[in-house]
């Protein structure tokens, strides 16, 4: 494909982050584009309710809900205010938690529910937890255990003890609505327009002492920025960047933020394939891709907490590139690729093919992640698909070893294969002794010892503080006897798991 010219700049650029906050225009100039949300709330508005607790995105303390446009609705998403750029927040509508008490004092059901049921103690957690429920109940009528815990999952509490908090989240919908919520599809009609007026057509630029931001509207602009500029750190939903900033005080001398950028921010569905673009919210990209493979499940409930997974993109994930990182050995298995764009320029690769090595990718000065492409099943079960992650805790906890396998039988032998594993090398990796020990056969107890000893062949895992050597291969091994129990015949599956150990439990 020929490099796309970019269109004739008709709009100026402009210089001044513009949001709501409580429904009130906020305009934002002349700082750091390094500026935190959460350091702007208290330091600068004096919004001391969001609270800091691990500045990392894990404890909630700092939990706040942004309103975005979406296709013709408000998405209401809670986010980590620690790690979300203040400057990322144009053209969206902010809330704290000072933000929900009605004009006469009346208090929004999710904050009268944690009082009517004791949820809190100290306090310090009581502002983020009450920003998950708020976020969750914009979002739903009602809601069931797994999505109240699934809401609460970024939220840490260390005295209160979480049954009264779940109670609580319970409670808020048998409290009375809150005034406003009379004409609250008016509202959201109105204040959808209000923010497609403040997010406009024009790039958005910041210039400041340490530092610049650079937001573009259109593709074209930003990959002719980018390719003009590839020594700019490229910006998606920040989980990552933000700990530079956070943990690392690392300079950030030219931030390039892709979320703006229209093209990008949409998932499709053509040539047999599910194309997320590199601007999709992971919490967006995983309910895409659960739809066709509901065994990545297992994937989109435990890859972080749903604020992370609120800011945090799939293509950021791949691009990232860690050697953990969940998404890339399902998405490896399924077949998936990159779409790869330089200035105009695209071309696909194999996800397996971009990374080289310890932080290394294949990717050219300028050249960025478009979006990845996931083949779909040809028809429902057509695949075996499976998704494992192995972690000390059940939420918001780095892999161990995350396994994705997918596999296809006919007439009871394996047709087609793909086992990739995480945490195993320096790389999201493919296993591929182990595929050609299982290609061909029926994945009978032989090719499972078979498979066990080539997956040995594969990998040298390392010890590090999250699991020992050994740890990882008994798991990785373990993983392969799960998929045999649970796709070739199945019935014994459950009761054999018993006998896994670590890998079996650990995973589930
Ligand atoms: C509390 C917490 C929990 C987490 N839990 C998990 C977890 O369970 N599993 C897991 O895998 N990860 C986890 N992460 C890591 C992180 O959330 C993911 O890697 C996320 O997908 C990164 O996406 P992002 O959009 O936020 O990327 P960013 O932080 O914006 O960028 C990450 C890197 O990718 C580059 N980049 C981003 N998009 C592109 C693109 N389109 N093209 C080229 N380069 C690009 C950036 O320049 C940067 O180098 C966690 C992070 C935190 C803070
Ligand atoms: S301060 Fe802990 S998540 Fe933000
Ligand atoms: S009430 Fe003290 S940390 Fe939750």
């Amino acid at each position: 494909m020929g490099r796309q010219p970019a269109p004739p700049p008709t709009v100026s650029p402009d210089h001044t982050v513009r949001f709501l906050l409580d429904g009130e225009e906020v305009q934002c100039s002349g700082f750091a584009p390094t500026t935190t949300l959460l350091t702007w709330l208290r330091e600068s508005r004096g919004r001391c309710g969001t609270k800091e607790g691990c500045a990392e995105g894990d404890c909630g303390a700092c939990t706040v809900v942004v309103a975005e446009a979406v296709e013709g609705r408000i998405a209401w998403r809670s986010v980590n205010a620690c790690i979300q750029l203040l400057a990322t927040l144009h053209g969206k509508a902010l809330y704290t938690v000072e933000s929900l008490r009605e004009p006469d004092g009346t208090l929004h059901p999710a904050q009268q529910a944690m009082i009517d049921c004791h949820a809190s103690q100290c306090g310090f957690c009581t502002p983020g937890f009450v920003m998950s429920l708020f976020a969750l109940y914009r979002n739903q009528s009602r809601a069931d255990n797994d999505a109240v815990t699934d809401a609460l999952s970024g939220n840490l509490c260390r005295c209160t003890g979480y049954r009264p908090i779940v109670d609580a989240a319970q409670r808020m919908y048998a409290l009375p609505a809150p005034a406003e919520d009379a004409d609250r599809r008016a509202r959201e009609t109105a204040l959808y327009a209000r923010l497609q007026a403040l997010e406009g057509e024009a790039d958005l630029v910041l210039a400041h002492a340490q530092g610049r931001y650079l937001a573009p509207r259109t593709l074209a602009s930003f990959a002719n920025c980018y390719a003009d500029n590839p020594d700019a750190t490229v910006l998606a939903g920040g989980t990552d960047i933000g700990l530079w900033i956070t943990k690392h005080f690392r300079p950030l001398p030219l931030l390039l933020h892709l979320g703006r950028v229209r093209e990008l921010a949409a998932i499709r569905q053509h040539d047999g394939a599910l194309e997320i673009g590199a601007a999709v919210r992971l919490e967006d990209a995983f309910r895409a891709l659960v739809a066709h493979y509901p065994d990545a499940a297992g994937l989109h409930r435990r890859f972080a907490s749903l604020p992370i997974r609120n800011a945090g993109t799939l293509c950021g994930n791949i691009a990232n590139g860690s050697p953990i990182g969940d998404s890339m050995p399902a998405l490896i298995a399924l077949g998936a690729e990159v779409v790869l764009h330089r200035a105009g320029q695209q071309r696909r690769l194999a996800l397996e093919d971009l990374y080289l090595g310890y932080q290394q990718k294949a990717l050219a000065a300028g050249e960025f992640v478009e979006a990845v492409r996931i083949p779909l099943p040809r028809a429902a079960g057509d695949v075996h698909f499976r998704a494992w992650k192995v972690s000390r805790r059940h939420d918001q906890d780095i892999s161990a070893v995350f396994a994705g396998f997918a596999l296809q039988y006919e007439d009871g032998r394996i047709t087609r294969v793909r086992l990739a594993y995480g945490g195993m090398a320096a790389t999201p990796r493919r296993a591929y002794a182990t595929e050609a020990a299982l290609l061909g056969r029926p994945f009978d107890a032989a090719a499972l010892a078979d498979a066990r000893r080539a997956l040995q062949q594969d990998f040298t895992p390392l010890s590090d503080v999250r699991a020992s050597a050994e740890y990882r291969m008994r798991v990785a091994q373990n993983l392969l006897t799960r998929l045999q129990l649970e796709t070739s015949g199945g019935a014994r599956a459950a009761s054999s798991l018993a006998d896994l150990g670590d890998g079996g439990h650990a995973s589930i």
